[in-house]
């Protein structure tokens, strides 16, 4: 390991300070889940008819339910087969290591980190396992029935609408996920338990984000205007390698999640 690297994660190890790893789609990228952005990504590909990005909408839920749980179920189809990898099971080890000192906040609605052994997460962005009433109903949080595999083009059908009905008002249910029109909060994505991780934070190790989105971005900056150590795993450039260029313990280790992770969760004690 490069030595700046090295004395950057030592210097936490044994101030025995907290860490926040936040990762976004590159750390599942390996799990065969395409990104958004990258070149066979869901916002470049998106729908037949529909732009990418306006799928991921309310007010197109509300105008297409039934076009939105058919692309929603292709995509929820692909996570559902995919297994944790290496990259998230050494998060897995770094939790065990650190106990309390250690918060996970995705951006990723894959559940891996949880199906790897995860436990201190917040999930930012919604969980694909879940799903909840349109209406309100305080049903809470239920699982997505299993529907199986999709294809892009399989039909949506009326025991998919059946068993897409809330128990109580046999209203739509959604997915438990946040769209582009919709605002982060702390009931349904833990904006201020990310926000308040972030500002005790010792270490951000970010893994596998292009920053395109607001809650990870002011992630990134609570964590520069502390002064904490910043790494980035990126095979490519991005706003969080620039951000921990910038920094004075920062350190943008440029390659894939399952090759830098397990090396940098060793170093910081796991
Ligand atoms: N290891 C690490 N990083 C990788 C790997 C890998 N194996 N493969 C790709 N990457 C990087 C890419 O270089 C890119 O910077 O992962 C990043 C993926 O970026 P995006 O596709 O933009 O995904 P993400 O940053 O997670 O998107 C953020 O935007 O659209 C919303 O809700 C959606 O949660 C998502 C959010």
């Amino acid at each position: 390991m490069e030595p700046r690297l090295e004395r950057i994660l030592s210097g936490v190890r044994e101030a025995r300070g907290n860490v926040v790893v936040h990762p976004g789609a590159g750390i599942s990228a390996e799990s065969g889940i395409p990104t958004f952005r990258g070149a066979e990504g869901y916002w470049v590909v998106g729908s037949q008819n529909y732009m990418p990005q306006e799928m991921a909408t309310l007010e197109m839920f509300e105008q297409a339910p039934e076009e939105v749980w058919r692309w929603y179920l292709y995509r929820f189809g692909i996570v559902r087969h995919a297994s944790p990898n290496p990259g998230h099971r050494a998060l897995v080890d770094l939790e065990r290591a650190l106990g309390e000192r250690f918060t996970l906040v995705t951006q990723n609605i894959d559940g891996l980190h949880r199906r790897a052994g995860s436990q201190r997460v917040f999930c930012i962005h919604g969980d694909a396992a879940w799903v909840r009433c349109t209406a309100g109903c305080d049903v809470g949080l239920l699982d997505l029935p299993d529907l199986g595999i999709r294809g892009k083009d399989d039909p949506f059908t009326a025991a998919d609408r059946a068993r897409l009905s809330c128990p109580r008002c046999r209203g739509w249910l959604r997915p438990h996920v946040l769209w582009f029109d919709e605002f982060y909060d702390e009931e349904h994505y833990r904006m201020d338990s990310a926000l308040r991780a972030a500002s005790a934070a010792d270490l951000l190790l970010v893994v596998g984000t292009s920053g395109a989105t607001n809650l990870p971005m002011q992630i990134g900056r609570i964590a520069y205007q502390r002064c904490a150590a910043m790494v980035d795993v990126n095979p490519e450039e991005n706003p969080f390698a620039e951000l921990a260029g910038r920094s004075a313990r920062g350190y943008f280790a440029r390659g894939s999640a399952s090759e830098w992770l397990p090396e940098i969760v060793k170093a910081l004690g796991a």
